[in-house]
C-alpha cells in the first residue's frame, strides 16, 4: 500500500506503524530475501496494553511494507518480546527440510497471574511459518520454557551455535540474563547464567541478545551480549548496555564487569539484531526502539506511538587493550540522500555563531555531515543548533569543561506532556585533533553518529513547527570547520 504520512511529528523515513502503540522490535529475520519487522503492538490504542506481534517487511531495510499482525494473544498471555530464526535443518520438525519453517520465540505474559501477585506469569513459547512468514502456527506444546520463579522472565533471543551444533537461548530474568541450550527448538536445557554482579542494575534487565563479533582488522572474533535496562540509564531511564566476552555455548564470561552503552541518547531502547543474514553479507544489522519508557506513552502523537531507529551496523573495535562495539546507519540509507540537494562547504573557522546556506533543503528529512577540526585548545563550548520560526530549537555540542557532549532539548517546543522529557542528556567524550558527526533528522528525532560510530546518541523531540534554520556555534573561540556537507533525504513513498 502506497501511503504517504501527513501526520506532524510523522516520521518519513523511519519505521513506524500506521496507527496505534508500537514498542520494542521483535523477531528480526531475513529469510528469502525479505527482512522481516515484528514489534511489540496494541492495536486498540496509542497506549501499551494486550500485546500483539506487529509485522512489516522490506527488502533493502529502508522501504517497509506493513503486513498483518502476525501473533495475537490468547489464553496463555499477551505475545511479549521475543525473537525468530530460519530453522534451516528442520530440527523443529515443524517444516520439511525443502521447506525450513521460520520458528518465532517469544514470551507469554499472563496479565491474571500478575494482577494476583502471582509469580509465574512469564514462560517461553513457539510458534512457526511455512509461508514466508505470512501465517504463523503457536506450537502445541507451548510453553516451551515454563516459568522458573523469577516475575520477570522473558525476552528470548535464540541463535544457532555453529560450534556447539545447538541452539542457544538468552533471555532476561529479572536482574540477570540466563542461557538455555537445545537441539529441537522445543526442548530447552538450561546452562548458566551471567549479570547478578555485572553491569548497570538501576532497573530490570531485558532484551537480551548474544552473538559473535569479528574485531575490525583481525581475525580475533568475540561475543557481545546486548542487555537492555530499565530504568537506570546513563541518561535516565531505558537504555542499552552490552558487554564483551567469550562464549562456549554453555557459559558467557565477560571482558569487564562495567557496563557499555551502546547509544548515548534518551531514545534508543530494546534494541537487538538480525537473525540470519546471509554469510556473504556477514552484517550484524541492529534496530532499536526510538523512545523511553519514562514517556513513550504520552508523547504528543495522535494516530500513532513511536518509531524505530534506523537499522544500523554493528562492528567491534579495539582501543587500548578495549573492545568497543561501533554503529553505523546501513548503507542501504545512502540511496534515499537526495545528491542532487548536496551543498557541501569548504574550510570556515567560526565564531560566535554562522547560520550555514541551506538552499531551502527540507531540514527536517536531512542527512548532515560535518568535519571540524581541533586544535591545542578548544572552545568552551560548540556545536550545531537547528531552530524554526518559532524559536523553538535543539542543540546539539561539546562542551570542553566537563568533555561531554550534549543534546539540548529544553527548548525545543512541545515538552509539557511529561516533567522527564526536558531533559539534557549527555556523553563522556574524548577529542582528538579532529571530529566528524554525521546526523539523520527525520521530523522528530536526531540520529548521531560521532567519528563513524564510536559513540552514538538517539534523541526525539516535539518542535511544533518546521525547522528553517542551521547554525553552527562556538563560544570562547574560534572553531574550525573543514567541511559540511548538508542534503535532502528523498519521499520513499
Ligand atoms: C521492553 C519490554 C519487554 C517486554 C515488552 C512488553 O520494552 O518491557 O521486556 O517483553 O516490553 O511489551
Amino acid at each position: 500500500k502506497e501511503i504517504r504520512y501527513t501526520e506532524q511529528y510523522r516520521p518519513q523515513y523511519h519505521f513506524s506503524p500506521d496507527s496505534a502503540w508500537m514498542n520494542d522490535p521483535n523477531g528480526m529475520v531475513y529469510y528469502d530475501g525479505e527482512y522481516h519487522l515484528f514489534y511489540q503492538y496494541y492495536p486498540d490504542s496509542t497506549v501499551w496494553g494486550p500485546m500483539h506481534w506487529g509485522h512489516a517487511v522490506s527488502t533493502d531495510l529502508v522501504h517497509w511494507q506493513h503486513l498483518p499482525i502476525a501473533l495475537y494473544p490468547d489464553s496463555l498471555g499477551y505475545i511479549f518480546s521475543g525473537s525468530a530464526v530460519v530453522d534451516w535443518k528442520n530440527t523443529s520438525g515443524l517444516g520439511t527440510q525443502e521447506n525450513p519453517p521460520l520458528i518465532a520465540i517469544y514470551t507469554y505474559h499472563n496479565a491474571l497471574i500478575a494482577e494476583a501477585g502471582g509469580v509465574d506469569v512469564e514462560s517461553q513459547a513457539i510458534a512457526y511459518s511455512i509461508d514466508k512468514g505470512r501465517s504463523w502456527i503457536k506450537y502445541e506444546g507451548n510453553p516451551v520454557i515454563p516459568n522458573d520463579g523469577n516475575r520477570d522472565f522473558r525476552d528470548p533471543n535464540v541463535f544457532w551455535n555453529e560450534d556447539i551444533q545447538k541452539w542457544n537461548l538468552v533471555l532476561s530474568a529479572h536482574d540477570h540474563v540466563q542461557i538455555y541450550s537445545s537441539d529441537n527448538l522445543k526442548e530447552w536445557k538450561y546452562e548458566s547464567d551471567f549479570g547478578v554482579d555485572a553491569g548497570g542494575h538501576g532497573g530490570v534487565w531485558e532484551c537480551p541478545d548474544l552473538f559473535p563479533l569479528k574485531v575490525d582488522d583481525t581475525d580475533e572474533a568475540k561475543w557481545v551480549l546486548i542487555v537492555n535496562i530499565n530504568p537506570g540509564g546513563p541518561n535516565g531511564g531505558s537504555a542499552t548496555q552490552y558487554f564483551t566476552g567469550e562464549f562456549d555455548g554453555r557459559k558467557f564470561n565477560a571482558d569487564t564487569k562495567e557496563t557499555k552503552w551502546l547509544d548515548w541518547g534518551h531514545d534508543n531502547y530494546a534494541g537487538v539484531t538480525w537473525a540470519d543474514v546471509p554469510k556473504e553479507d556477514g552484517r550484524r544489522i541492529f534496530m532499536g526502539w526510538m523512545s523511553n519508557w519514562d514517556y513513550a506513552q504520552v508523547v504528543p502523537t495522535k494516530k500513532w506511538r513511536s518509531a524505530m531507529t534506523l537499522p544500523r551496523v554493528l562492528s567491534l573495535v579495539k582501543k587500548k587493550d578495549e573492545f568497543m562495539v561501533r554503529s553505523t546507519p546501513v548503507e542501504e540509507i545512502n540511496k534515499i540522500i537526495n545528491t542532487e540537494t548536496v551543498i557541501s562547504n569548504q574550510v570556515k573557522s567560526i565564531s560566535d555563531e554562522a547560520v550555514l546556506n541551506t538552499n531551502g533543503i527540507n531540514l527536517n528529512q536531512s542527512h548532515l555531515v560535518f568535519d571540524f577540526e581541533l586544535g591545542d585548545s578548544i572552545p568552551h563550548e560548540f556545536g550545531i543548533i537547528l531552530e524554526n520560526n518559532l524559536n523553538e530549537q535543539i542543540k546539539f555540542s561539546y562542551v570542553d569543561s566537563t568533555k561531554q557532549f550534549q543534546f539540548d532539548r529544553t527548548q525545543s517546543g512541545n515538552l509539557s506532556f511529561s516533567e522527564k522529557f526536558a531533559h539534557i542528556s549527555t556523553a563522556p567524550y574524548q577529542t582528538g585533533s579532529t571530529l566528524n558527526l554525521e546526523i539523520f533528522i527525520d521530523a522528530a528525532s536526531m540520529e548521531i553518529f560521532v567519528d563513524n560510530g564510536d559513540l552514538v546518541m538517539t534523541e526525539i523531540f516535539f518542535c511544533t513547527q518546521p525547522f528553517s534554520k542551521l547554525k553552527i556555534f562556538s563560544n570562547g573561540q574560534a572553531i574550525s570547520m573543514t567541511h559540511s556537507q548538508l542534503a535532502e533525504i528523498k519521499s520513499i513513498w
